[in-house]
């Protein structure tokens, strides 16, 4: 399917970067700046940033990291991560050009006079690039860090306070925000001590993506979806985020958080918000975070009865993937050989409100499963058992709509459809639309997003503390009655109770 040729453009209302309008000059302090996610997302974001002018004419990076580096080693490593991971290579007119803009202070995070010393150094970047006095702070660091680094900064007066005229200063934060509600809203008042919600960016990679972020105008741009979006017409919906990889390196941080507060808390939900809210008031970004608020608001609470019906943990044994032997999690570096983590969580539930009452919605991530894609499929109900569907069988297929998020972005639309020729035979077929050039990678949008300063993309802390509020009965209940994770084969799609979950229901999860 192609596009047709009008674009439109939307007025400045919906994101000073979005609508081409001039970005305002910024420093930018990557704390945390030698480390993994600066050279794999960050960096590479900025870099294909620069070669799209999506970054202010005047602008500079200051990384603030413990590695023994100074600004040349750090260029150094600055080009490795971008030619390793940008999905565009660094060529040498263009490195030269993002090379001027990067510097490196070496400082510890624990250490109160190295935020001091790094200010004066940050005040001679600023008055060299003339970014204004406008800075913002990536905190790149884990979860533990993050009050020491928020007092640092605010001892040593780097940071102003949210005025809608002067300087600004903006604290982008990782998630994981917290590992349950209390230690989430323990996280949440140590920011807000030091910062206001206007303020604060949370970053969910997610909301990044560029299906994801297309999931509103698909629905509130097309007269034909919203008519059709409730129990009315969709049976259920099913939202998949499966991943090829193992753990990694992350074990670490993995053991505790499983894929139910990894995933399913964050990302899942997000998603899943998106899908079920209800139309915004307006574009604004606390209109737009405001609807989604009442989704995760709306979750019926599951009883520790529908958590053992309902919720299947996984975890993945040794298996093929891509025709090599994987190994088991628990003989991953760093795991407990009698780990009961999961890797692997699919549910059921129900957003409880008038238009979703009686439609389920099943989630499913995991590790190490059969490939990586992650894709929403709305199915909608049958046609009726007569004319066409009165005596075939098996009986025709429900129209799906499918939202394919990665790693091919577009959508699907399966309907019913004639087999050309004399006789009357009915095949289901895909309407399919792919997005024709490569999307930029959510990381860019985000930070062009946290650059023009529009927070509809990023996380409010009533949000994180609701989806903690979900997330946490199911905790508690598998605390409450501890059972080993169902096992299931690397590279496959996950075990066969989560099949025998959504089949008790009479439906099956799609292959994808
Ligand atoms: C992160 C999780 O938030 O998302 C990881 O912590 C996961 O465990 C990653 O691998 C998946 O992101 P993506 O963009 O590769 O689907």
């Amino acid at each position: 399917m192609s596009t047709e040729k009008t674009l439109v453009t939307l007025d400045a209302s919906h994101g000073a970067g979005r609508a081409g309008h001039a970005l305002p000059p910024c420093a930018l302090v990557i704390l945390g700046g030698a480390g993994d996610l600066s050279r794999r997302k960050l960096l590479p974001a900025l870099y294909n940033l620069m070669l799209d002018s999506g970054l202010p004419e005047q602008f500079a990076v200051q990384a603030f990291s413990l590695e023994e580096l100074n600004d040349e080693s750090y260029r150094e490593l600055a080009r490795e991560g971008v030619q390793q991971f940008s999905r565009r290579p660094p060529d040498e007119e263009n490195w030269a050009k993002f090379a001027r803009m990067l510097h490196y202070f070496r400082g510890n995070l624990g250490r109160g006079q190295d935020y001091a010393a790094m200010a004066q150094r940050l005040s001679q970047l600023e008055a060299q690039f003339g970014t204004g006095g406008n800075r913002l702070f990536y905190f790149g660091i884990p979860p533990q860090f993050i009050e020491a680094a928020a007092s640092g900064l605010g001892q040593a007066a780097l940071v102003r306070p949210a005025r809608p005229d002067g300087p600004f200063t903006r604290v982008v934060v990782e998630k994981p925000i917290g590992h349950d509600l209390a230690s989430a809203r323990a996280i949440n008042d140590q920011l807000a001590r030091y910062f206001d919600e206007s303020q604060l960016f949370r970053i969910d990679h997610y909301l990044g993506k560029e299906s994801v972020e297309n999931l509103l105008v698909l629905r509130f741009a097309n007269s034909f979806f919203e008519p059709l979006w409730s129990t009315r017409f969709i049976d259920h919906v099913q939202i998949t985020v499966a991943e090829e990889e193992g753990v990694g390196t992350r074990a670490p941080y993995y053991e505790k958080a499983g894929a139910l507060c990894d995933m399913v808390q964050s990302h899942l939900l997000q998603v899943l918000c998106l899908i079920a809210m209800e139309p915004p008031r307006s574009t604004e970004a606390d209109a737009v975070r405001d609807a989604k608020l009442d989704v995760v608001r709306t979750l019926r609470p599951l009883s520790p009865e529908e958590v053992s019906r309902w919720v299947v943990r996984g975890q993945y044994g040794e298996g093929l993937v891509r025709g090599e032997k994987a190994k088991a999690y628990r003989e991953e570096a760093g795991v407990d050989p009698e780990s009961t983590t999961e890797t692997f969580v699919a549910l059921k539930c129900f957003v409880e409100n008038w238009r979703w009452a009686g439609v389920p919605f099943y989630l499913r991530t995991g590790k190490r499963m059969a490939k990586r894609a992650s894709e929403i499929g709305i199915y909608f109900n049958a046609v009726p058992r007569i004319l066409f569907n009165s005596s075939p069988r098996p009986p025709l297929e429900p129209n799906v709509l499918l939202i394919r998020i990665q790693p091919e972005e577009g959508l699907s639309l399966r309907i019913i459809s004639k087999v050309p020729g004399q006789q009357l035979r009915l095949n289901p077929v895909m309407v399919d639309f792919q997005y024709a050039s490569a999307s930029p990678e959510a990381y860019e949008t985000l930070l062009r997003d946290v650059i023009a300063g529009d927070q509809t993309l990023f996380m409010r802390r009533d949000t994180v503390e609701a989806s903690w509020r979900f997330v946490e009965q199911i905790v508690e209940t598998w605390r409450d009655n501890p059972t080993d994770p169902a096992s299931y084969a690397a590279g496959s799609w996950g075990p066969i109770e989560a099949a025998l979950m959504i089949a008790a229901d009479g439906r099956a999860w799609r292959t994808l």
